[in-house]
């Protein structure tokens, strides 16, 4: 362990495990035990705090409510990018928002889509989503689209509403993407920090707020066509799995579809939904809603 760090004893980690767990579902295994030293050092510092035990008791004791949220923003791991796992967005564009359209079509459907993108960590997944939805139906189709994207992190929700991200970061977005989205406002003097900004048009249809998925019930936040929770349940254990995953599913609209990550499996949930691709699901149509006739 790094010497500069403060270090922590084995019971104090088991504490700090259970609370981390309890909040967010988030299980650190003990060979996280450098990375919650690491990542939680910095509070130590900033609160003039001499121990992780003196930490823990500042944290459980309610003073400063707000320590909670910072000392989970701390433990998440928010790594992303744009049109991550291209699969699923390829899905996305090829079968789901045709099989939307042709439902509106026969007037089986109206034009109006919800998307959920939980775990947006900075904003690339759901404006990647706004992206594609938009170009797929453009304001004049007259289709009502809206994303909500929700995370547990406060930091990285703000970051997410600024819609401002670097040059290298923008630079992962087709070309025609690009084109479209992105309003640059290169500053001459320091192209290193060069960043630019997503147009309103899509800013407009995305709305961030924070939702702990680890608490159940979720908030009221009504049905969805499609839900992504990609790469956020890597940590969680089966139990603290299942329940969200049960929890995504009774969010989904019964012609909706359920994107997770690829290293997350459905566990005993198989029976509940249909594999469609790639960790891309639709509810099974026995466990379709009966108030949805
Ligand atoms: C690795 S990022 C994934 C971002 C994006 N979904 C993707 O696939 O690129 C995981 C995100 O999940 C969030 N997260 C972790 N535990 C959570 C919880 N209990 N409720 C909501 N979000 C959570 C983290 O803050 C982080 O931003």
């Amino acid at each position: 362990m790094n010497d500069l760090l403060p270090s922590i004893s084995d019971r104090d980690f088991a504490r700090f495990q259970r609370l981390i767990e309890d909040e967010a579902g988030i299980f650190l295994a003990p060979v996280k035990k450098e990375l919650l030293v690491g990542r939680l050092s910095k509070r130590l510092r900033i609160l003039a705090l001499p121990s992780f035990a003196a930490y823990l008791e500042y944290v459980v004791s309610g003073v400063d409510e707000e320590e909670r949220v910072r000392m989970l923003d701390c433990i998440c791991t928010n790594e992303t990018h744009f049109f991550r796992e291209p699969a699923h967005f390829a899905f996305m564009k090829d079968v789901a928002l045709p099989s939307f359209a042709s439902a509106a079509a026969n007037g089986q459907r109206p034009r109006r889509l919800r998307v959920w993108s939980a775990g947006c960590s900075t904003g690339e997944e759901p404006y990647s989503i706004a992206m594609l939805l938009l170009r797929y139906f453009p304001p004049q189709s007259g289709w009502d689209l809206s994303v909500i994207a929700s995370d547990l992190s406060t930091r990285v929700l703000t970051q997410a509403r600024q819609a401002r991200y670097s040059e290298e970061r923008a630079r992962e977005l087709p070309d025609a993407m690009a084109r479209q989205f992105i309003k640059r406002e290169r500053r001459e003097e320091d192209e290193r920090n060069a960043t630019v900004t997503l147009v309103p048009a899509l800013r407009d249809i995305v709305e961030f707020r924070r939702v702990n998925l680890a608490a159940v019930p979720f908030p009221a936040l009504g049905r969805f066509d499609l839900v992504f929770c990609r790469n956020v349940m890597i940590y969680f254990r089966p139990p603290t799995k299942q329940r969200v995953v049960t929890g995504l599913l009774e969010q989904l609209a019964d012609d909706g579809y359920l994107f997770l990550g690829h290293a997350e499996s459905l566990l005993n949930l198989r029976s509940a939904v249909r594999t469609l691709g790639p960790t891309i699901y639709a509810r099974s149509r026995v466990h379709a809603r009966e108030d949805s006739h």
